[in-house]
């Protein structure tokens, strides 16, 4: 291997080596105190003391190591929508977030319906990229396609009921099982916004951002699921529910790995209710929309005794000048990579949910559950995908200091424990002490089913 002069090796074996020494290093369940050595991209040792020097170093005495957190749900925006986010900013966010590993979701201009636009998009990320990148397919019925894009590497195709992509049109339950039944051919999950449209209506006649948001009761949710859940026993396929927003979602839906269903929750939903939308208005303004307060305090508990499969941002930036138009003109969608890991140390710290459980929501269950079999987990051999996090630091969360193009939050001015010191990717430090120091270009496009 070691002559091939292929670009792709001269690139790997130019890449410096890196120790970090001396760190409290997570292990499965607890911490140990160590040092990690990573060359070639992956990690090469992790001992008690590593004699060897590297090319890099960094002393890590008082910061915790834990696997590169994955984003299974993002939207990173690019090509015709650029103006809101591209790959180079939406994945410096990402890394400014602790996250090594984004899945991009497929509701760009154009739509990523179409093997060669998946094609399209992987080659002008390819470039752009300061973190990893997979890419969710929008979901189509027409098995050839499935397949198609299946075999291109899309990690899902995702499902929006209130609002398919095109060529979907309708979110009935025939044409529902028809991709269902194109994804378990093409062996894909399908990922799933769970709102049924027909409750969930955005009107003219609606003034405020509370009609708004209760114009999408609880009730299109636990319909959707239910809806999917019938569909999914009948045809026996993966699917991945994105987003809940109920508690009883998530009991009904469960955690786990192994079966053929799984849960995702955001932190929004899990720290915000839907008092915030009175004050915030725009600010607060997604789908699914907050709920209320007990509804989100009881959605958090279940999170954190491991009922939920995993944590996701749903990063969705817009411009502050299309978010502060009247209701029903304001998109959904806030921006929440570089929120998510401050906000849930901070949780760590008071005692509201445990580092662990924290590392599988974030690293090692989405890892698991979408096939990045080398990542999620700090051991010889693995990904080199990895942050160094200050417990202690404190902090508070200010959008003008975003990375992310949407300089706005829910959560601004919220006080934090606990911070991203450094974000390691592919064995390159590409975030470090509040600054970018990655390359575009630097981070990988992700295939479904190379093994990650
Ligand atoms: C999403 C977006 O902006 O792409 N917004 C959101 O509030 N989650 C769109 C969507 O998921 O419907
Ligand atoms: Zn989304």
């Amino acid at each position: 291997m070691d002559n091939l002069k292929s670009p792709e090796n001269e690139e790997t074996s130019g890449l410096p080596s890196l120790l970090i020494r001396d760190a409290h290093i997570w292990t499965e369940n607890h911490t140990i105190r160590g040092s990690i050595l990573i060359d070639h991209g992956r990690i090469q040792k992790i001992a008690r003391r590593i004699a060897e020097r590297a090319d890099e170093e960094i002393l890590a005495r008082r910061l915790v190591a834990l696997p590169g957190l994955v984003d299974a749900h993002v939207h990173l925006r690019d090509m015709r929508l650029s103006y809101k986010e591209d790959f180079t900013t939406g994945t410096a966010a990402a890394a400014a977030g602790g996250f090594t590993t984004v899945l991009d979701m497929p509701n760009t201009l154009p739509p990523t319906d179409s093997v060669q636009r998946l094609r399209l998009k992987a080659r002008r990320a390819s470039q752009k990229i300061l973190v990893n990148v997979g890419f969710h397919t929008a979901a189509v019925g027409d098995r050839w396609t499935a397949k198609a894009m299946g075999a291109a590497g899309a990690f899902s195709m995702k499902l929006y009921l209130p609002k398919p992509i095109a060529p979907l049109t309708v979110g009935d339950d025939r044409a529902v099982a028809e991709v269902l039944k194109a994804a378990k051919e093409a062996s894909l999950p399908v990922t799933v916004h769970a709102e049924d449209a027909a409750q969930a209506k955005t009107t003219r006649e609606i003034r405020t951002f509370k009609e708004l948001v209760a114009s999408r009761s609880g009730n299109a949710e636990t319909s959707a699921v239910n809806r999917i859940l019938r569909l999914q026993k009948k045809v026996d396929c993966q699917i991945h529910f994105c987003h809940l927003t109920l508690p009883s979602s998530v009991s009904a839906i469960g955690n786990s790995l192994s079966g053929r269903v799984s849960s995702e929750v955001t932190p929004h939903h899990t720290l915000l209710s839907k008092d915030s939308v009175e004050k915030l208005r725009w600010k607060a303004w997604m789908v699914p929309p907050l709920r209320p307060e007990q509804v989100k305090n009881s959605l958090f508990r279940k999170m954190a005794s491991g009922n939920a499969t995993i944590i996701a941002t749903d990063h969705a930036p817009h411009t502050i000048k299309e978010k502060r138009q009247p209701p029903h003109k304001s998109p959904p969608g806030i921006p929440g990579l570089e929120t998510a890991m401050p906000l849930m140390l901070t949780m760590v710290n008071k005692g509201k949910l445990s580092l662990r459980r924290l590392v599988s929501l974030l690293s090692t269950n989405p890892a698991k559950l979408f096939s990045l079999s080398s990542k999620g987990r700090l051991e010889k051999g693995a990904e080199g995908d990895m942050i160094l996090v200050d417990m202690k630091k404190r902090g508070k969360i200010d959008p003008n200091k975003f990375f992310s193009k949407a300089h706005y939050s829910p959560f601004e001015g919220w006080k934090t424990q606990g911070a991203i010191h450094a974000t390691i990717v592919n064995g390159s430090i590409v975030y470090r002490n509040e600054e970018i120091t990655g390359k575009p270009g630097g981070g990988k496009v992700l295939r479904n089913g190379s093994g990650g």
